[in-house]
């Protein structure tokens, strides 16, 4: 695995980074890059959208949620988004993304960090599973909500 590195979305790299998709059959499991960026211009202040980098070759996209005053406590602090691209997938960038996440809800002062999933054949389930995250119980539109703690 090429040492990968976060980037923000800018003028430059904003094409390729609506190019970026995942494999067919995984395509009902997350949303179009662009679609989540559309979602970050009406929501600037909770979603935090970033590049996955190896090298100089764009690999991933993720976007953290941050709104610590959301009524719904799994919306708190969060993955919003994992995007890796299909070509890139099982090098660990997907780990790399989700620990980037996490990182920066430590640093905004959150205990846990949580994040949605479609169950399904091909659903992210236990790549999330495998990452420390456990199942709430919760459920918010037929999504499993996942929740890892921060700090032991
Ligand atoms: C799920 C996804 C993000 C995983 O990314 P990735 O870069 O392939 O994952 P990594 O290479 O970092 O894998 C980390 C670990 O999880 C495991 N893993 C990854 N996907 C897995 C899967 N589908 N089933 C079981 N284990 C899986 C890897 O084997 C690896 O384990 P290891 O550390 O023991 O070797 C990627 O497949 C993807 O983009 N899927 C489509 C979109 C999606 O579902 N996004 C999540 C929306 S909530």
């Amino acid at each position: 695995m090429d040492t990968p590195h976060l980037a923000e979305v800018t003028d430059d790299n904003l094409g390729d980074a609506c190019r970026l998709t995942v494999a067919p059959h995984q395509r009902d499991y997350v949303a179009p890059v662009a679609e989540s960026l559309a979602q970050a211009y009406v929501q600037p202040g909770v979603a935090w959208p970033r590049l996955v980098y190896a090298g100089d070759q764009l690999v991933g996209f993720v976007m953290g949620a941050f709104d610590p005053t959301c009524p719904i406590d799994y919306f708190q602090h969060g993955i919003w988004r994992l995007n890796i691209a299909a070509e890139h997938q099982g090098k660990g960038y997907g780990r790399f993304a989700v620990e980037s996440v996490l990182a920066e809800a430590r640093r905004r002062g959150a205990q846990a960090a949580t994040v949605l999933w479609k169950p399904g054949e091909h659903s992210p389930e236990p790549f999330y599973l495998k990452l420390g995250f456990h199942p709430t119980g919760q459920v918010h539109e037929g999504e499993v909500v996942g929740r890892r703690q921060l700090w032991t």
